[in-house]
């Protein structure tokens, strides 16, 4: 039971690739704390022990009160999973600033609030774990997500960035890029598509929560001791 003893903060998790995450953790034993802005769906969490708030991480208030609740929860976060993320896609000369705006707000920004607010009691326990859910598309781009995609590849300059300004202290920081996994937020995509991607994979399957939360596992783990500031794909072959 590795995840023994563990606090771990989940942003998004009452569905997808974020539940998947969580689950896998608590499976292991860790004390979880999530966040989503579903309050249906969070109890459901709440059934089973675990610490939940219902927030928007794109508010900078949100997001640090989600991790004091950790704290006076818990005591201590020892893993910070930042998973929540949107998509609003539309091609650049039509897109709204609102669009824009929400993109960064939640899928940037409410990583950095949400790292901000925990670094310090990593720093004075001198070891953590941060795992920051990019995608493939802020390595390739894709017409159509221009916002997203910015989004995406920000979270991997803030994850080197901050991977060296806390190694010192033990903390390792790094960020996952999964390629087409089969959630909610892939289903509204067009058949057609979705069969234009399939053939692009070269292990002939779309992903599942699970092989993205398997990753995130191993990398909040202590197994994991020398892997920091990296970008993992988790995409069947699709970007290599
Ligand atoms: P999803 O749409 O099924 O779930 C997203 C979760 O984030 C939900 O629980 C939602 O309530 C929560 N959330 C969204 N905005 C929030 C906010 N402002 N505050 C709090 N919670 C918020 O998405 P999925 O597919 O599970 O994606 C999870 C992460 O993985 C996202 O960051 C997404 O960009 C990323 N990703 C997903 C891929 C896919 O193929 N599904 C591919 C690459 C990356």
């Amino acid at each position: 039971m590795s995840m023994i003893d563990k606090v771990a903060v989940v942003t998004g998790a009452t569905r997808g690739i974020g539940r998947a995450i969580a689950e896998r953790l608590q499976a292991d034993g860790a004390s979880l704390v999530v966040c989503g802005r579903d309050a249906a769906r969070l109890k459901d969490w709440e059934q089973s022990g675990v610490v939940t708030v219902k927030a928007d991480i794109a508010d900078p208030d949100a997001a640090a009160g989600l991790v004091k609740t950790a704290l006076d929860s818990w005591g201590r976060i020892d893993i910070l999973v930042n998973n929540a993320g949107i998509t609003r896609d539309g091609f650049l000369m039509r897109m709204p600033d609102n669009d824009w705006n929400d993109v960064l707000r939640t899928n940037l920004s409410g990583a950095f609030y949400l790292c901000r607010a925990a670094i310090r009691s990593m720093m004075k326990q001198r070891s953590g774990h941060i795992v920051n859910i990019s995608s493939v598309i802020g390595v390739t781009g894709n017409a159509g997500q221009t916002n997203y995609a910015a989004s995406k590849a920000g979270l991997i300059g803030f994850t080197k960035a901050l991977a060296r300004e806390t190694a010192q202290r033990g903390i390792l920081v790094n960020a996952v890029a999964p390629g087409y996994i089969e959630t909610d937020m892939t289903e509204a995509m067009a058949d057609k598509h979705r069969e234009a991607i399939l053939q692009q994979i070269p292990l002939g399957r779309t992903g599942t929560p699970q092989d993205v939360a398997d990753l995130v596992h191993f990398l909040a783990s202590d197994r994991n001791r020398y892997i920091t500031g990296q970008t993992i794909h988790v995409d069947g072959g699709l970007v290599i």
